[in-house]
């Protein structure tokens, strides 16, 4: 159990849908710590860079044009094992197939307008979020209800510590 930071990037169909909302509240009352957040209209240099692996994939084209449509919401959320957390309450890639009660899940029909990127690994997120945020940007503050959030062996764990 470790205190992580991970990045989630609300996409176009989530602004365009008015989930934006509702998303944001998911990760808000599951407990999680938003550090940074902001709107970005994203450009093809950056998304290129962050979806290079895909780069070779039928869907890559359509992915970019997707992505550079309208702005996106980018967020840092901070917490324990917050990068599994994260990815837990998104939900699978194909929406359709999605659990219900996972973002996916209740609200997208589609694979490639599935509303939401999580970072997929501990590594991957120290990289996207140096990606897209300054280190100024991200907020340091005590959240209030912490120690009603995590038990009293879960709290006063330094980052990436144990
Ligand atoms: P995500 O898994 O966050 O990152 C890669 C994105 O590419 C994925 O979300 C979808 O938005 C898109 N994607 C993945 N697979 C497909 C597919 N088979 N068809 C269209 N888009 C896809």
């Amino acid at each position: 159990m470790t205190t992580e930071r991970t990045l989630v990037i609300l996409k176009p169909d989530a602004v365009n849908r008015e989930l934006a909302g509702k998303i944001i509240s998911r990760f808000e009352e599951k407990g999680l710590k938003i550090i940074a957040m902001k709107m970005e209209h994203l450009k093809p240099y950056v998304l290129s860079e962050h979806y290079a692996h895909h780069k070779d994939k039928p869907f890559y084209q359509e992915l970019m044009k997707y992505m550079s449509s309208i702005p996106c919401v980018l967020m840092v959320l901070e917490g324990k094992d917050s990068v599994k957390v994260v990815r837990k309450l998104t939900g699978i890639t194909a929406s359709r197939d999605a659990e219900p009660g996972t973002i996916r899940g209740d609200f997208s029909m589609s694979t490639q307008m599935n509303l939401v990127h999580a970072s997929d690994s501990i590594e991957t997120a120290k990289k996207e979020i140096a990606r897209f945020f300054k280190d100024a940007e991200l907020m340091k503050y005590e959240k209030m209800n912490f120690e009603w959030v995590y038990g009293s062996d879960e709290r006063g764990l330094k980052l990436g510590k144990k």
